[in-house]
């Protein structure tokens, strides 16, 4: 492929003099990415989302499903940016049990919260669009507290940054200078939004757009992580999946040093072929592997209530109990007892029988403050 996707400007940077790339706006041209490359890897994928779409009807609510799937992209894409922590963790820091990864925690409900915060938005009427202020809103909440302190949080950078390496000279990429940002962004806006200026699928556009943020890189820090959501922001715009149930950072870091590889040489040998492919054979992996968790997670709660169900002493509580653990899979009594709005004797007989029952299991082994796991649930969906 022998494609310019975009120029080389001189740039000073720490009295360095060296080249910057500044992308040409979307979509690509000269020539046009050919329809013979996606067609048939897009309609595979919009199989594999609307079969998973589908999976979501075999629980009672999607509510359940969507609370890890959620939880699950947050600490994958975290993960790819070398945040150490597990869904474990998450879950524990929930139940208000002591995490000693705390940072890397924060981390991760922070993504939570500028998800929310996104999709909030994009379903109010009267909310922001997809758009450079809302990125800029959902960076300002990612960066929040330790770790984003001094990398500008919710601002687009006013400095030359660099990819790869010690230093800009040795640097693997060395994005358009600051003052080519907002301009650059305003393009990828307008792309967003212009529904007429191109016949590609919206699948197709979301991946040349996570591109193009990469390869602006806008911010100080943080641009994986809003690039990767920008993403889940695309697929709800374009209503390509009704909800977020899909974690597509979980191929993305399976498959890191390709992901990097892919975005490199779309710079550097106008290659967007391949990193479309590559984005589009993700989606159908990631839904087909979200499927399938649907399932496992369906027949699993499936069983266990049949076995609730069955057992003679099993009461009211148990069962309310039984139908939040989707939800709250690590608990104390405590929790418990304020989640059922009950007596304390109440939830403590409703936690002993799925104990009993096997269905959830005590943590400390002590006699006061004990912690339970529904641990099935959790090892299926920490796999
Ligand atoms: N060669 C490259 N060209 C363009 N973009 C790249 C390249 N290599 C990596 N990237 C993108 O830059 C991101 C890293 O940027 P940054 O450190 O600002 O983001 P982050 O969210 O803090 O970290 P991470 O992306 O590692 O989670 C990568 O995740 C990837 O999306
Ligand atoms: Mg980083």
């Amino acid at each position: 492929m022998n494609r310019n996707t975009g120029t080389y400007v001189i740039t000073t940077t720490l009295s360095e003099s060296v080249r910057a790339f500044v992308p040409h706006p979307l979509p690509p041209t000269g020539p046009a990415l050919a329809s013979g490359v996606y067609a048939e890897l897009n309609r595979q994928a919009e199989l594999a989302l609307a079969r998973l779409a589908g999976v979501s009807g075999l629980v009672p609510s999607v509510d359940w499903l969507l609370y890890s799937a959620i939880r699950k992209e947050a600490l994958l894409t975290s993960q790819i940016e070398g945040t150490q922590a597990t869904l474990t963790d998450l879950f524990d820091e929930e139940a208000g049990f002591k995490v000693s990864n705390t940072e890397d925690v924060e981390e991760v409900t922070n993504y939570l919260r500028a998800f929310r915060l996104v999709q909030g938005q994009l379903r109010d009427n009267q909310g922001l669009p997809v758009s450079i202020r809302l990125l800029c809103d959902a960076h300002r909440l990612l960066l929040d507290g330790v770790r984003g302190a001094g990398k500008q949080p919710g601002e687009l950078r006013r400095s030359q940054n660099w990819i790869g390496g010690t230093r800009p000279g040795n640097a693997a990429f060395v994005p358009p200078p600051p003052e080519h940002v907002p301009v650059l962004l305003a393009d990828m806006e307008h792309f967003i939004h212009d529904d007429e200026a191109t016949e590609l699928p919206p699948m197709v556009k979301v991946a040349l757009i996570h591109a193009q943020f990469e390869t602006i890189h806008p911010f100080l820090d943080g641009n994986g992580r809003i690039g990767r959501l920008l993403i889940a922001a695309l697929f709800e715009h374009w209503g390509l999946l009704a909800e977020p149930l899909m974690y597509l950072s979980g191929y993305l870091k399976q498959h890191q040093a390709e992901y990097y590889r892919l975005l490199s040489a779309i710079r550097t040998e106008g290659d967007w072929e391949a990193w479309v492919t590559f984005f589009l054979e993700g989606v159908c992996v990631a839904a087909g592997d979200a499927e399938r968790n649907i399932i496992e997670v369906a027949s699993l709660v499936a069983a266990d209530r049949k076995r609730l169900l069955q057992s003679p002493k099993a009461g009211p509580a148990s069962y309310r109990l039984f139908e939040m653990l989707p939800m709250m899979p690590r608990f104390t009594i405590e929790r418990v007892r304020q989640q059922l709005d009950t007596t304390f004797p109440t939830a403590t007989a409703a936690v002993k029988m799925l104990e009993d029952l096997g269905i959830v299991t005590e943590m400390t082994g002590q006699k006061k403050n004990r912690s339970y796991s529904y641990q099935d649930y959790v090892e299926l969906l920490s796999r």
